[in-house]
């Protein structure tokens, strides 16, 4: 293992060997050729990775936020209306960023840790008057994965864009672009890419481009794609300093996403999911999301009775393994583990062993082995 601790917080996910050698690789020119051909790579394998031919691809330094901020910016008009679908705590963000541009937004929410039934997006934009629609494919703050496919069957022949915001599932979990009617892609390095954080990532459907350009101006000098499009077609151009390491190593990244195959990924982090959950629940553990809202990248888990958030998480810190802790009114209630990316059998297994240490040096009652058992069974089916 490439690292001294295991991160299983849900971003970033562990870094392949592969991506750090690349990570490490000299700092070139921006407008070299050497970085322009991994660029364009990049480029092209994430369009694969969505499963789009016509769509427009973006990456320039940032991170997740300001991916949001660009799929927002550049096709939110000052008329448009926009419905957010929150399943939590990144379509509340969603939410606070569209007013902070002041566009006139609405959330239809739900629970957390359950998703918003498609029936009642059906209902809603039955009621008409939005033209933009934005969701949160897994709600990284409650593990909620949102019925996407079912929600652009309903938006398809409508005149609404779809925004989905992919940060968490995008490389892990189905994206069909083109296929599903989804108008803007949003997602970052760090997680299902296994890459480092430090990038903005979007891809574009021309029905997208179009609206980009008929708004205009949008109120965004940096994250406007029209400066972009030049370069992201020739990387030699010059717009503004690339993050050359990052775009290399998420290069390389996306190398190892189409090696693996998208189907072959998805299952695998089906896979690695189901083990995780069937581990931890011979541990005793429950979870948070419902069960028919399961994400396959990371995991919400209710801390046991008894035991407190800090001190449980510096104990499993202890065995090597970092956890992230709940977000806003969950914080102290549940603990979050990613299980994204590049993530092998033996570090699921690893992790839940060090969670059984953990829970004996906690002096917690469970049923030896049970864990690691049960997570070795899914991962040989
Ligand atoms: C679903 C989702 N959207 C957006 C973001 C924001 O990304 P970043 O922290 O890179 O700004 C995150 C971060 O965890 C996320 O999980």
């Amino acid at each position: 293992m490439a690292h001294e601790k295991l991160l299983l917080i849900p971003g970033p996910s562990p870094v392949h060997p592969r991506i750090i050698h690349s990570l490490s690789q000299p700092t070139v020119s921006h407008v070299s050729p050497v970085l322009a051909e991994e660029f364009t790579l990049a480029l092209e394998n994430l369009k694969k990775t969505v499963f789009t031919r016509k769509g427009e691809a973006f990456v320039f330094a940032g991170g997740g936020t300001l991916s949001m901020e660009t799929a927002a910016v550049n096709i939110i008009g000052p008329t448009d209306r926009v419905l957010i679908v929150s399943h939590g705590y990144f379509g509340e963000r969603m939410a606070e960023l569209c007013r902070s541009f002041g566009f006139d937004c609405d959330l239809l929410e739900c629970e957390w840790g359950e998703a918003v039934p498609p029936e009642r997006l059906e209902d809603r934009m039955a009621e008409g008057g939005y033209s933009v629609v934005a969701a949160t494919h897994v709600d990284t703050a409650t593990g909620v994965c949102a019925p996407v496919r079912e929600y652009a069957r309903i938006l398809k022949g409508r005149e609404a864009l779809f925004i989905l915001d992919g940060v968490c599932a995008t490389g892990g979990v189905e994206e069909r672009m083109d296929d599903w009617g989804i108008d803007v892609i949003l997602t970052a390095p760090q997680k299902c890419f296994g890459a480092p954080p430090g990038l903005a990532i979007c891809v574009f459907s021309e029905r997208a481009m179009d609206k980009r350009k008929r708004l205009k101006s949008v109120p965004a000098y940096y994250a406007d794609i029209l400066r972009w499009l030049p370069v992201m077609k020739d990387p030699t151009k010059y717009f503004s300093t690339h993050g050359v390491n990052e775009i290399r190593a998420f290069a390389e990244s996306t190398r190892i996403v189409m090696e693996e195959g998208l189907e072959a990924r998805f299952a695998r982090h089906a896979r690695t999911a189901k083990a995780i959950r069937l581990g931890l629940a011979g541990l005793g553990f429950s979870l948070f999301t419902r069960d028919h809202c399961l994400a396959d990248t990371l995991s919400v888990i209710h801390i046991p009775a008894g035991l407190e958030d800090a001190a449980f998480r510096a104990a499993y810190l202890e065995q090597g393994v970092v956890v992230a802790g709940g977000l806003a009114h969950t914080a102290g209630r549940v603990f979050r583990m990613g299980h994204m990316g590049n993530l092998s059998s033996a570090q699921v297994l690893f992790a839940l062993d060090a969670l059984e240490r953990t829970l004996k040096h906690l002096n917690v009652a469970f049923e030896k082995r049970a864990g690691v058992q049960a997570a070795k069974s899914a991962l040989e089916s």
